[in-house]
């Protein structure tokens, strides 16, 4: 929420020509960088000087290799500074098969959008909106796409997927962002059976985890799987880290839980005591991930998501 509240506040000063308004000023002079999901490149310290914004020229493409740096006017600093993404910046874009204007519109202090632009919601999230043009032959990467618009990545999951991980929980194979309601929810009872949809190398070791992303729990973990003839060596014997927690009507917080289910391909063996230190709650993906960066790379082999809700889904259809 206070993200999009920075946005709307911050991006308007940005914009080509947009009205100065004291207040906006003063929010966006507390940060070198205009757009709330940026952050100033810093330069190292030395005994002389402390780490400072390294200064840039405009027509020279001078700034430190980083997340798409750019070279912009600060107004608290009075210069130009080298700026980047944030890691894991969600950076808001159009809705599919629109060209994004990372300009705000549709709020009464915004200025209007260029001809052959349009003021919609943003992917993800409809308060934000911007400047978007169509383009019917945009190409879109899945299953990333889909990860992005449920506002997974980065959010939730720092990296998309490679592929999509084909989960089949009681007979029914899910497709991402599938919600299973109270009266349904004991399809979930057992733990899925799964494809990752490509092969598996045999010399390689795996790990499944599924997560709780709105309770912020590890529902179930199992390290160090052996692939055989391409496919995952997970049956009932299989000793899981985490063993399957099934969702149930009594879970907190009451409404509906994000479950992300990841594959990754191990680049070394998990040992004993790093599995037993997975901390059960208060999870998250990007500092799991981080922290056990010499077992896990960042980006998940294959991956799928869906819901559970501790009530009927009695949302009105349209
Ligand atoms: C639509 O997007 C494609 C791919 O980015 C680009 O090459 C093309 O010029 C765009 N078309 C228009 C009308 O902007």
């Amino acid at each position: 929420m206070l993200n999009t509240v920075l946005i709307m506040l911050l991006v308007p000063t940005a914009g080509l020509g947009a009205r100065y308004n004291s207040h906006l000023v003063k929010g966006w002079s507390n940060s070198d960088c205009v757009r709330p999901w940026q952050q100033a490149q810093m330069s190292k310290p030395t005994l002389r000087i402390p780490s400072r914004a390294i200064e840039c020229h405009p027509d020279d493409h001078n700034c430190p290799a980083g997340r798409n740096p750019v070279c912009q006017y600060s107004l608290r600093s009075q210069k130009y500074v080298c700026c980047e993404d944030k890691k894991d910046a969600d950076i808001p874009t159009c809705p599919k098969y629109y060209e994004t204007l990372l300009l705000p519109c549709g709020n009464s202090v915004d200025s209007q959008c260029p001809r052959g632009y349009r003021c919609l919601g943003s992917l993800g999230d409809d308060s934000i909106k911007l400047c978007c043009k169509p383009n019917r032959t945009l190409e879109y990467r899945e299953p990333e796409h889909t990860f992005r618009e449920n506002r997974i990545v980065p959010r939730l999951l720092p990296i998309a997927p490679a592929y999509e991980l084909i989960a089949t929980f009681s007979d029914e194979q899910i497709s991402m962002g599938q919600l299973f309601d109270a009266s349904i929810i004991e399809k979930l009872a057992d733990p899925p059976v799964m494809s990752a949809g490509v092969e598996l190398q045999d010399e390689k070791l795996y790990t499944i985890i599924l997560a709780d992303a709105t309770s912020k729990a590890v529902t179930w973990l199992v390290a160090n799987i052996a692939a055989f003839d391409g496919q995952l060596e997970i049956h009932r014997r299989t000793k899981s880290a985490v063993s399957y927690q099934p969702p149930d009507e009594t879970d907190k917080p009451v409404g509906m839980h994000t479950m992300i289910l990841a594959l990754f391909e191990q680049h070394d063996t998990w040992s004993q005591k790093d599995l037993a230190r997975i901390a059960m709650d208060d999870f998250n993906f990007g500092e799991w991930l981080e922290e056990y960066a010499h077992v896990l790379p960042g980006q998940p082999l294959a991956a799928t998501f869906y819901g559970y809700s501790t009530k009927k889904d009695d949302r009105k259809r349209i």
